[in-house]
């Protein structure tokens, strides 16, 4: 029976109960039967998706389960039955690009009453965004948050067949949850994580909070879907987790990253083993060993320095030195000469004199980077350095911002005109943006390359002769 008033249901709980997902799945699978025979077609969803690969992979699972009970997939506002917005809050930008692209679905919803809409993802966490969407945008039938979309059919049975407006977020999940069905975005690579949440409370960032405590998946779970995924055909596995290095600390019987890696590089038919985040304090000598060991483990390492001062990286609680990173950086060069390095850094945290970002500047110049993700430090609510009182004002940020991408494509260049001349082996992803002649795909040391070619190598492994160089791309031509 439908209530006529939209009745609030709101839970924060910590979830140790397991909820029993078939009967909504049998139920919502009849409801949406029903729904196709009435109107001839199928239910579309539309999902949208802030932030980093974890959030990407969450995703790929509510999507998979939402194929599972007869969803099709739109990339189209208008024509969709139910809209999910999987949110981020790592920087402020992220933030506020969510707030006006759920302000812009309230036409929507207004003249489409059964439009479902859902936010979740890593802003759902905190309560005053919550209480800013429960009261202001009247538009949003549920709210869910990290620990808990795996309940998403049950909720969505409670928006529509109770006519609730449904704000659930569980607080953590001491429990891994595996089996969920999956929608890949790739057929021939593939995302997976290995572990979840993040014990290393950086001073500036809200994943602590958003994701909880580190927790392992079980190894026999991870090996079964990897070998799974090659059988169905992929050749790339990328594994997934704020800190790799520290996984396996939790589990029953403890293991080391290493170990999981070298029981992943040993599946049969495997190409291409990628992995991030590695944390430069928990890097092993042992892992970079492995790395060089195996073939099949691409010559690639994102690792996050942040900043190149030592006084810094003490306020950011990063727990290393840049000394100790240059270490790591020297071994891995030294047992891979053609690794490609990639980093993370942060302009302007609190406290950052000229002199600690030229020490940044010296580091990026020394470690000679493939690339980095650059960012400007964003004041996040409830992070120690946000309530740090030297703030570096904005001009001051921005002007070292742009000294530090000035050197960074530089040396993006400089790396990719190294590579001139080379016969590599690339794996296609697509046609190039613009062009429908064109392929990219990347090296196993990961770099972007386009060279002609036709759509039916999608997905191959080709070799590829290396042409021309920019800073963000090489160009080439199939051999
Ligand atoms: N401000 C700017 N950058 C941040 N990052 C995390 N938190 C912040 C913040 N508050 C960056 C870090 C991290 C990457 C994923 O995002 O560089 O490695
Ligand atoms: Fe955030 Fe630091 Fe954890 Fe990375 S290691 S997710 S920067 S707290």
């Amino acid at each position: 029976m439908k209530k006529n008033k939209r009745e609030v249901v709101s839970a924060t709980r910590v979830g140790e109960e397991w909820f029993e997902q078939q009967p909504y799945i049998d139920r919502m699978r009849q409801v949406n039967e029903d729904f196709f025979k009435k109107t001839g077609r199928k239910k579309k969803v539309l999902i949208n998706t802030w932030g980093c690969q974890m959030n990407e992979n969450d995703s790929e699972k509510m999507l998979g389960m939402l194929n599972n009970l007869g969803y099709e997939e739109t990339d189209k506002k208008e024509e969709a039955d139910l809209i999910i917005f999987n949110t981020c809050l790592i920087r402020e930008n992220a933030e506020l690009k969510v707030y006006g692209n759920i302000g812009a679905l309230k036409p929507l919803k207004e003249k489409n009453p059964n439009l479902v809409i859902g936010i979740c993802g890593c802003m759902m966490q905190k309560e005053h965004i919550r209480k800013k969407l429960l009261e202001k945008y009247k538009q949003v039938d549920l709210v869910f948050g990290t620990h808990n979309y795996h309940t998403l059919l049950q909720l969505i049975e409670r928006v529509e067949d109770h006519n609730e407006r449904i704000f659930d977020v569980w607080d953590d999940n001491k429990k891994v949850v595996e089996n969920l069905p999956i929608h890949r975005k790739f057929e021939f690579k593939a995302f997976l994580d290995i572990m979840y949440g993040c014990n290393n409370f950086c001073t500036y960032c809200v994943v602590p909070y958003t994701r909880g405590r580190e927790k392992s998946r079980e190894v026999a779970d991870i090996i079964s879907e990897i070998k799974t995924l090659v059988s169905n055909g992929y050749k790339e596995i990328t594994l997934l987790g704020q800190n790799v290095n520290s996984y396996g600390k939790n589990l029953e019987n403890p293991i080391t990253f290493s170990d999981l890696l070298d029981q992943i590089a040993n599946i049969e038919n495997l190409d291409r083993i990628r992995f991030m985040t590695s944390h430069p304090k928990d890097i092993s000598v042992e892992l970079l060993e492995i790395m060089a060991k195996h073939n099949n483990i691409c010559n690639q390492l994102h690792l996050p320095i942040q900043s190149g001062s030592n006084k810094i990286l003490k306020a950011m609680n990063r727990r290393y030195t840049r000394e100790h990173y240059l270490e790591m950086v020297q071994k891995a060069k030294e047992l891979m000469p053609d690794i490609t390095l990639t980093t993370d850094l942060i302009v302007g945290f609190p406290g950052e004199t000229e002199e600690d970002f030229e020490e940044t500047l010296e580091l990026v110049k020394t470690v000679e980077y493939d690339s980095a993700f650059m960012f400007l430090y964003s004041v996040r609510e409830g992070t120690p350095a946000a309530e740090m009182e030297n703030q570096v004002p904005d001009d001051i940020k921005h002007e070292r911002f742009d000294r530090l991408v000035e050197i960074v494509n530089d040396l993006a260049r400089k790396s990719n005109l190294k590579q001139i001349g080379r016969e590599v082996e690339v794996l296609v992803e697509g046609l190039s943006k613009n062009r429908e002649d064109i392929l990219s795909g990347r090296t196993k040391t990961h770099k972007l390359i386009h060279f002609p070619g036709t759509e039916e190598l999608i997905g191959q492994v080709v070799k590829v002769k290396i042409n021309e160089a920019k800073s963000f791309n090489l160009s080439g031509e199939l051999i």
